[in-house]
């Protein structure tokens, strides 16, 4: 069988890679830089340290992201940076989680009329848009998780609505990333439990896929084995360097995994009990992993053997992945986040369906039944 991988960002991996930062922003030509981070990145020292790495060369600080970006926080940002006409900055460098990243993604694609409701009006109706221009993306990830540093996916939040969007662009790719596991000393530890389980969530949704293929399988088997083995350890050791390393590395492996698969059914059903319950992304995309993983197993024979090689036999995988799960604090049953039997089926039944659901290997069977 035929297949195909692609990813097209570069990746600069370890501790102290920030410091590569003017160069990598010199091979990409770009001689000036907007940062766009978190409101804490001034006092933990980044936005200081992008300021003695940059110098002029540094256009400008966005510090305001807030955590799952919406609509309503997005628009003045984005139209106050378009209506200069971007001059200002031939590359974004974001610093920070998932939020600062897939906010920056946002801001690099200019809409024709500059203007941001043009580009939600799009998302809503769920056609793409052709960008009047584009700026050259740098990732910086100060938590091991989103993988958003090598994928071209922004989720954006319309809370109003009750909806999210996924932003994805040929020109939303990162160029480069920087993955610098010393940024990442300071994580709290519910943040950096929650990212974890993120990229374990990402990396079995791109093995119990549609589009998996044996690369994708390869770096997501990689990053299975290496968050179970090192998570635990982590959480209680926050601040030791090698461990952060390792997870920072898990969870690029996951961002590769799914950057060619997209997510899946436990990702399709977080987006409801974010919006719904409130729970943050991390929790709410891998309290369902052992259910999901139950449901898949014995759809393929393909996926099985694939899942196996992550998991170790699958008849008692969804146990010990239970266990594992709720070895950390995280609760694995709907009931615990007071969803009830029959809204848990709704839910599950509505995740299905969603672009993220249909990428689940059991959603035809699943539906039919
Ligand atoms: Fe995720």
């Amino acid at each position: 069988m035929s297949h195909e991988y692609f990813n097209p960002v570069r990746s600069v991996c370890g501790a102290g890679a920030l410091s590569s930062l003017p160069q990598v922003l010199a091979d990409l030509g770009a001689r000036r830089a907007l940062l766009v981070t978190f409101p804490e990145a001034r006092s933990l020292g980044l936005v200081r340290r992008v300021e003695q790495l940059l110098g002029a060369q540094l256009a400008g600080v966005i510090d305001d992201v807030k955590p799952n970006p919406d609509v309503a926080e997005l628009r003045d940002v984005y139209d106050d940076f378009w209506r200069g006409g971007g001059q200002a900055a031939e590359a974004i460098v974001a610093v920070g989680g998932g939020s600062a990243i897939d906010t920056a993604k946002a801001l690099m694609v200019a809409t024709a009329s500059g203007r941001f409701d043009e580009m939600v009006a799009a998302l809503a109706a769920g056609r793409g848009f052709q960008p009047a221009q584009a700026r050259t993306l740098v990732a910086v990830p100060t938590t091991a998780g989103t993988g958003s540093e090598v994928t071209p996916w922004a989720t954006i939040w319309d809370r109003g609505a009750q909806k999210k969007y996924s932003l994805h662009l040929p020109q939303t790719w990162p160029r480069a990333a920087l993955i610098d596991a010393e940024l990442m000393l300071s994580l709290p530890a519910s943040v950096t439990l929650q990212s974890g389980l993120d990229a374990l969530s990402h990396a079995l949704e791109s093995i119990w896929n549609v589009h998996a293929n044996p690369v994708s399988d390869t770096f997501a088997v990689a990053a299975v084995h290496e968050v179970l083995d090192t998570l635990p350890r982590l959480m209680r050791r926050l601040d030791d360097l090698a461990l952060r390393d390792r997870m920072a590395t898990a969870a690029l492996k996951a961002g590769l995994a799914f950057s060619n698969t997209r997510t899946a059914l436990a990702h399709s059903i977080s987006y409801e009990m974010t919006l719904r319950h409130g729970l943050p992304h991390g929790i709410a995309c891998s309290f369902s992993l052992p259910m999901v993983l139950q449901r898949a197993t014995g759809q393929r024979g393909d996926r099985d053997a694939v899942l196996e090689r992550a998991l170790g036999p699958l008849d008692a995988a969804p146990r010990r992945l239970a266990a594992f799960i709720e070895g950390l604090g995280v609760k694995t049953r709907f009931a615990d986040y007071g969803v009830g039997d029959l809204e848990a089926e709704a839910m599950v039944a509505h995740a299905l369906t969603g672009a993220r659901g249909r990428n689940f290997i059991g959603q035809a069977l699943e539906a039919a039944a």
